[in-house]
């Protein structure tokens, strides 16, 4: 793949097992949590959808399957709706099916993020491609994977996003060491770091949960030892390839984001994405806006 081939594969890696939102996610699968009205999962395939990518694989694990089924027909249900004249209802979900070929390989044992996107290896072969976490929802008014495809086009190698938090939250993110490149809101990375110990963060940047990774991390977490929390960690290839920045492949970018991200695996940040998203709904919003200061009001 040359340099300016558009990228239309990615990894969706949905195996974690989403402990920091039980008991919701004892059973169900936390990317399967509504937001709104829609899976949280759906947000996300939806933009990688409009952001051009056509082959996504799910790296999934037990109790996904609701996952799969979402995205697939569901003839008696479209069956039943159509009966009743649900016609608007209907498109709806098979539209659901049409969003991208979608392929499923499962994780059968959670050993870390690094080697959930290193399941995808024989499906992407050798170009780069794109990693959506399953739980980081962006908010379609805000997208960045256009801008990190340019980034990856014009630089080569993998592209970060990176988002600045307060420095008392760096210790829950990968963080990164950057250095200014020639492009507004572009940046070299130098280092990173996966959740360091408060106070010895390299940056109040942190790394969310969309990359642009060049195929050279396959070779890269096939031999890469267990790190922190003894999970394969994609912090740590990362960090190989920016410690080769003129080898094929190596070299990491960044793309600041400034627009608005929610992980939905956090109760705290899931209740903000349902608050938010429906607050911007024109069938929603105002009651719930309206409701919403009753209701602080009444408090005070
Ligand atoms: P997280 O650390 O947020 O997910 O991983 P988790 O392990 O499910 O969450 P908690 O901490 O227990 O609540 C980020 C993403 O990587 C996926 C997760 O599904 C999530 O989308 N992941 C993580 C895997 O697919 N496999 C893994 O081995 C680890």
């Amino acid at each position: 793949m040359t340099k300016n081939e558009q990228i239309r594969k990615a990894v969706i890696p949905v195996a974690g097992l989403g402990t920091r939102f039980l008991p919701a996610t004892k059973a169900t699968a936390k990317e399967m949590l509504p937001v709104v009205d829609k899976p949280a999962i759906q947000y996300v395939v939806e933009e990688a959808a409009t952001a051009g990518l056509t082959d996504l694989l799910f790296v999934t694990g037990r109790d996904k399957t609701s996952l799969e089924n979402h995205f697939d027909r569901a003839p008696a249900l479209e069956r039943t709706l159509t009966d009743k004249g649900s016609h608007e209802v209907v498109e709806e979900l098979i539209a659901l099916s049409h969003l991208a070929d979608m392929h499923y390989v499962r994780q059968g044992n959670p050993n870390g993020l690094g080697h959930a996107v290193n399941m995808g290896r024989a499906h992407i072969g050798n170009v780069p491609f794109a990693v959506l976490l399953g739980d980081d929802l962006i908010d379609a008014n805000t997208p960045v994977l256009p801008a990190m495809f340019d980034v990856q086009s014009r630089f080569g190698g993998s592209v970060l996003c990176l988002m600045e938090v307060d420095p008392s939250q760096t210790h829950m993110y990968g963080c990164a060491a950057v250095e200014e490149t020639e492009l507004p809101g572009v940046v070299r990375v130098t280092g990173l770091v996966e959740k360091p110990a408060p106070g010895t963060a390299p940056s109040n940047y942190a790394v969310i949960g969309r990359y642009v990774i060049a195929p050279e991390v396959f070779d890269i977490l096939d031999t890469q030892a267990p790190g922190r929390g003894g999970e394969i960690q994609l912090t740590d290839a990362l960090a190989t390839l920016i410690d080769r920045p003129t080898e094929q492949g190596g070299g990491v970018h960044a793309v600041i984001f400034t627009g608005k991200r929610y992980d939905t695996g956090d109760k705290l940040s899931y209740l903000q994405s349902v608050v938010s998203l429906a607050l911007d709904r024109a069938d929603l919003g105002p009651d719930l806006r309206a409701w919403l200061i009753e209701r602080l009001a009444s408090d005070q």
